[in-house]
């Protein structure tokens, strides 16, 4: 029998892979550049809609920076973020962990601080009016030099009570974990925990390099991982967590066809593999519309929605108590 969505939906899932920039819905873009007297180069939501048709991650990452680049001021953030967590909450997401990419909004002359106290803000708040719990991570944009992903992470450094860690994502191809490996090890030094996008369009080495060169916590995608057995034996004795993106995978033609994503190879295999949503604005879907999409392509069973929102919580980094109460929730939701 199908799963239902209401099961999913009030099963406590955390999402992990989640860009706040990402988030950004095209009706909110046009309402803040109007506002801070930002011209975008389309002249409608439609039209804007209309261009997301990506050939690749790249044609992707293009139309994200040109996006968020009408984000301005605290409010621009808040608002961003406040809009993103409601729909988390509508989803039955309890806890996120988001990323955000202070180095798309420094280089054009943003405060690191203006987009921290926006984004932080409006967490505060969400979980004030709904109880959803959240934690921030700060990428390195992987397409720049580790030279300027340095004084990124002093930033962070004197924001630590706000910044629980560090991550690695836009261009991947090209641009190899072992290009941020001493970045990372002074992050790590500092006690920051580590994620690292690997795997998405990059192949099964960047996968490798990436848990022995950077020491990763999570990796965020991992596909590539699957096409190498013995990588597979090891992230499943590992229990290492990867933060899946199904439509996203779909829309930046990743998988050509949804019925053969990796997510089913991952669970047959045991690994601790989560749903999440990456860039919901821009791939047709929040963290709910990804596990229906999974579901129905994969017809995943109860046991494996709930092994899915089980290893979100398990995968987090909420205090073992925190995971040991949620893991307890899902179960009552589940019998
Ligand atoms: N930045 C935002 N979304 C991303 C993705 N899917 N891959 C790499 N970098 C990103
Ligand atoms: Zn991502």
């Amino acid at each position: 029998m199908t799963v239902s969505d209401d099961f999913i939906r009030r099963l406590p899932k955390a999402e992990l892979h989640l860009h706040i920039e990402g988030s950004f819905e095209p009706e909110l873009m046009f309402e803040i550049a109007r506002r801070n007297g930002v011209d975008l180069p389309y002249a409608t939501v439609d039209d804007l809609k209309a261009a997301y048709d990506f050939a690749d991650l790249q044609a992707f990452l293009d139309l994200y920076y040109a996006g968020m680049s009408v984000l301005l001021h605290e409010q621009d953030f808040y608002d961003l973020t406040a809009a993103y967590m409601k729909r988390a909450v509508a989803d039955g997401v309890v806890h996120t962990e988001i990323f955000f990419d202070p180095q798309g909004h420094t280089e054009r002359g943003v405060a690191f601080e203006v987009a921290l106290d926006g984004i932080w803000r409006a967490l505060r708040d969400a979980e004030t009016e709904n109880g959803i719990t959240s934690r921030i991570i700060m990428c390195f944009l992987r397409h720049l030099d580790e030279d300027e992903a340095f004084p990124v992470l002093e930033k962070a450094m004197a924001h630590r009570d706000r910044i629980i860690g560090v991550g690695l994502d836009s261009s991947e191809l090209g641009h190899p974990p072992q290009k941020f490996q001493r970045v990372f090890a002074k992050a790590r030094d500092a006690g920051f925990r580590l994620v690292a996008h690997a795997g998405e369009e990059g192949p099964v080495e960047y996968v490798r390099d990436t848990l022995d060169l950077l020491h990763v916590d999570r990796v965020d995608h991992g596909n590539a991982a699957m096409t190498d057995p013995d990588l597979v034996a090891r992230l499943a004795a590992e229990k290492m967590p990867l933060t899946v993106c199904p439509l996203s995978n779909y829309r930046l033609q990743g998988v050509t066809d949804m019925s053969r994503h990796p997510l089913r190879a991952m669970l047959d295999a045991g690994l601790v593999a989560t749903v999440n949503s990456d860039d919901p604005a821009y791939f047709g879907g929040y963290v709910l519309d990804n596990f229906i999409a999974v579901r129905d392509a994969l017809d995943l069973s109860q046991d494996e929605i709930v092994t899915l929102a089980k290893n979100s919580i398990t995968a987090s980094f909420l205090e073992d108590s925190a995971k040991k109460n949620w893991l307890t929730a899902i179960d009552t939701v589940a019998r």
